[in-house]
C-alpha cells in the first residue's frame, strides 16, 4: 500500500452527491470532488477528512475516515450518530444530496507502512471504527494476490453493524484471503468466542485460537479509547513490535476528559500576567497574548487572531494542529497522534499545548 504525505490542512466547499442509510443510526455520505481539486483530495487508504459547519452559532469540525479504497473524483465517509453528539446527530438527520459542506483535504497516518507484499494484515475495529478499515481491506487485497486480511469487528447487535453488506461482498470477492470475525456484544452467536464484550480474556482467546500474532505483519486498531488501549497493551505483552501496530482513536482522548471547544472566547487584560505566543503559518507570522491563569492552548490563542489555523478534532487525536516549537516551552496534555520521532523533532499538538514559558514560538509550516 502507498504511504501518506503531510500537506496543509485546507478546507474547500464540496457538494454532497449521495446519502445512503447504513443502519438506523448511520449514513454513508458521498462528496463529489471537482476536477480542479482532484489532486488536493488524493488519499491513501486509512486517511480521514474533517467536515466543518456552523451549528448553534459555533464553528463545528469533526473528523470522518474515508470508507472506500482510493477512487478519483469522489470521497465517501460513514457517519454514526453519537448519542447526544452535536455534529453526528445533525448530519444523520439533515445531510441531503445537493448540500454543500466545508471539507478538509485528507490527512492521517492510519495507513500501511509495509512496502513489500506478501503480507498478512489484521484489523480490530468496533462500531464506526470500521470505516478506515473497509478502505484498508479492499486496497490490500487488490494490491497483491498474495496479501491476506483478517478482521475482528465488534458491534452491539447485527442490526447496528455498519457496512455489513460491503464486508460480505468483499468476502465473496476474496473468499480465501479475507477472514471475517463478527463479534456481537448484545446478541449470542453460535461461537462463544464471538459473543460478548471484547475484554482482555476474549482478546487473548482470539489471538490464541484465530489469529496467532507471529503470523501477522501489520495491525490496525480502530475504535474507542478502551479498545485501542486494550489491544495495544495485549499486543505488547505478546511481543508484537510497536512499529507493527497502527491505531486510530475515534473519541477525543480519555473518556473522563471532555475536550474543550476550540475558539472559546478568552478575556485578555494587560493587568494580568500573560504568555506571548508567536506563530508562523503559510509564510506569515502573528503574535497573540493569553492570560497565564487561563491555561489556554496555543491553538485556541492562535485562532483568536487567525481563523485559518489548522485543527480538526481539538482532542489530541488527529494531528491536524501539529507545529514545531521554535522557542520557549509548552506542556502537552494529551497526545494520541504524534509518533516518537516527531516528538524528538520538536513537534507538538497545539490543541493540547499550554505555554509554560513567558514567550513561545511555534511554526505550523515546519
Ligand atoms: C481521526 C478520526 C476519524 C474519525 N472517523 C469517524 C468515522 O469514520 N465515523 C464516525 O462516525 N466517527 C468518526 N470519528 C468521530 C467523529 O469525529 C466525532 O467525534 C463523532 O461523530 C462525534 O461527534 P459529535 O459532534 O456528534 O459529538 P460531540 O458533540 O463531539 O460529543 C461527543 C460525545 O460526548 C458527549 N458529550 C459532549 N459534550 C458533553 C458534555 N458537556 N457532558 C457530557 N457528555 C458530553 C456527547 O453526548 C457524545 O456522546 C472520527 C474521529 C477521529 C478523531
Ligand atoms: S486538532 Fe486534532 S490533534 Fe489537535
Amino acid at each position: 500500500m502507498t504511504t501518506a504525505t503531510k500537506r496543509r490542512a485546507a478546507f474547500h466547499e464540496l457538494t454532497v452527491s449521495g446519502v445512503r442509510k447504513l443502519t438506523d443510526d448511520a449514513i454513508e455520505v458521498t462528496f463529489k470532488v471537482p476536477e480542479q481539486l482532484v489532486n488536493d483530495y488524493d488519499y491513501v487508504p486509512g486517511q480521514y477528512i474533517a467536515l466543518r459547519t456552523e451549528l448553534e452559532g459555533e464553528d463545528v469540525r469533526r473528523s470522518y475516515s474515508i470508507c472506500q479504497a482510493p477512487v478519483t473524483g469522489e470521497l465517501k465517509v460513514g457517519i454514526k450518530r453519537d448519542l447526544g453528539g452535536l455534529f453526528s446527530t445533525w448530519a444523520v438527520s439533515n445531510l441531503r444530496e445537493g448540500m454543500q459542506l466545508s471539507v478538509m483535504v485528507p490527512e492521517g497516518k492510519f495507513t500501511s507502512q509495509l512496502v513489500a507484499p506478501p503480507a498478512h494484515y489484521v484489523a480490530i475495529a468496533a462500531g464506526s471504527g470500521i470505516t478506515p478499515v473497509i478502505a484498508l481491506i479492499e486496497s490490500a487485497l487488490r494490491a497483491d494476490p498474495r496479501n491476506r486480511f483478517s478482521l475482528v469487528y465488534s458491534n452491539r447487535t447485527a442490526m447496528e453493524t455498519m457496512f455489513v453488506d460491503e464486508l460480505a461482498d468483499l468476502k465473496d470477492r476474496f473468499p480465501a484471503r479475507l477472514a471475517l470475525y463478527h463479534v456481537l456484544t448484545r446478541e449470542h452467536r453460535s461461537s462463544e468466542l464471538l459473543s460478548g464484550r471484547v475484554d482482555a480474556d476474549k482478546l487473548s482467546a482470539i489471538l490464541d485460537e484465530l489469529i496467532p500474532p507471529k503470523e501477522v505483519d501489520e495491525w490496525f486498531i480502530c475504535g474507542p479509547f478502551d479498545l485501542v488501549q486494550l489491544c495495544r497493551d495485549t499486543l505488547a505483552e505478546r511481543g508484537v513490535a510497536v512499529a507493527d501496530v497502527r491505531y486510530e482513536l475515534f473519541t477525543a482522548g480519555r473518556p473522563d476528559r471532555i475536550s474543550g471547544q476550540s475558539g472559546r472566547p478568552i478575556v485578555v487584560s494587560a493587568e494580568q500576567p500573560l504568555h506571548t505566543v508567536k506563530f508562523r503559518l503559510d509564510g506569515t507570522t502573528a503574535t497573540v497574548t493569553t492570560p497565564m491563569h487561563s491555561n489556554e492552548s496555543v491553538l485556541n490563542a492562535a485562532l483568536r487572531v487567525r481563523g485559518d489555523v489548522p485543527f480538526a478534532c481539538a482532542g489530541g487525536v488527529c494531528g491536524t494542529c501539529r507545529a514545531v516549537v521554535v522557542s520557549g516551552s509548552v506542556d502537552m496534555v494529551e497526545n494520541y497522534a504524534l509518533e516518537p520521532d516527531e516528538l524528538a523533532r520538536g513537534y507538538v499538538l497545539t490543541c493540547q499545548s499550554i505555554p509554560t514559558s513567558d514567550f513561545v514560538e511555534v511554526n505550523y509550516d515546519a
